[in-house]
């Protein structure tokens, strides 16, 4: 049994990633933590409760993490997932409660009880991880294995030409998490282009599947659809559902071992990703970065999740 702790800013697609981990037979979520991005973080705090309330597993605590980056602004991405982040198709995204706790305390308590044992998924800006490595700097070393869905691989920027938004909403996070030394693996927004576009009729064939999860991960993409014309893509993207079928199955993606960083401030280099591909900066590589993820490895993981 594979344990997890998943950092999300719940929106519809971190939704859809969350479904594939809650049902998966062989993991077991420890903890999800909340942290703002897609959606101010009381709402993604709703959206990851609700989530988890239609999967069946209320057990699992939801902690409300960091309200903002460490530097910037919030800038959310409202006009990409909906004003409450899941379609706006008037979904009961309210009055749940999260646990006791904040988010970034119970990151370190969880994986400093089991260090070596627990993998981090992060679906979101970084700021909770950030946060908890410099409160407790031995975090570092009690996570398994990092697996990141930021970036933007060998592809190119969705917030920006040359930024992906976890990495560009709170890019000296995501340099903090980048540089930390741990395994970590990290599924770019390439992927999700290459992988994960539905079309309207793959979208209906997914809907038939006919389960309330499928239903919801379909429905809640409705706004994506808007931001599928400004991207130019054939229909709605799942980037945080790639990352996890990764997380779940890292043999289904190829990549490479290479050197990466970060760019910060606020400039047109914030949160851009720099990766020596060429190997030719001198630092030695601290990221699995995924080059591949077939389409159809892909779609037998959220098939199952889904189903
Ligand atoms: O760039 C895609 C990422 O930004 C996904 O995690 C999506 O949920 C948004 O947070
Ligand atoms: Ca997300």
């Amino acid at each position: 049994m594979r344990s997890l702790v998943i950092d999300t800013d719940t929106a519809s697609d971190d939704a859809v990633a969350l479904m594939m981990a809650l049902r998966h037979p062989d993991v077991r979520v420890e903890a999800i933590t909340v942290v703002a991005g897609n959606v101010g973080l009381d709402q993604a705090v709703q959206n990851a409760l609700y989530v988890a309330d239609l999967c069946g597993r209320r057990e699992i605590p939801v902690h409300a993490g960091a309200t903002r980056p460490l530097l910037a602004d919030l800038l959310t991405s409202r006009g990409v997932h909906g004003r409450d982040g899941m379609g706006d198709i008037g979904l009961p995204v309210r009055g749940r409660s999260p646990a006791d706790g904040h988010a970034v305390d119970v990151l370190i308590d969880t994986f400093l009880a089991r260090p070596g044992e627990i993998d981090l998924v992060t679906l979101g800006p970084l700021t909770n991880v950030a946060l908890a490595f410099s409160r407790a700097p031995e975090l570092v070393a009690a996570i398994r294995h990092c697996y990141i869905m930021g970036g933007t691989g060998a592809g190119h920027g969705n917030v920006t030409p040359l930024a992906e938004f976890n990495f560009w909403v709170d890019p000296e996070a995501a340099a903090i998490v980048v540089r930390a030394d741990m395994p970590k693996t990290i599924i770019g927004w390439d992927i999700a282009v290459t992988s994960t576009v539905f079309g309207p009729e793959d979208a209906a064939r997914l809907r038939a599947i006919g389960t309330p999860y499928a239903e919801v991960a379909v429905d809640c993409q409705a706004v994506l659809d808007g931001y599928a014309v400004d991207t130019g893509l054939a229909g709605f993207d799942l980037p945080d559902p790639v990352a996890m079928a990764v997380a779940l199955d890292p043999s289904i993606a190829e990549g490479v071992d290479v050197h990466v960083g970060v760019l910060t401030g606020d400039g047109p280099a914030r949160g851009v990703q720099s990766t020596d591909w060429r190997h030719t900066s001198g630092q030695a590589p601290n990221a699995h970065v995924v080059r591949q993820v077939p389409r159809e490895r892909f779609m037998d993981a959220l098939l199952i999740g889904l189903s």
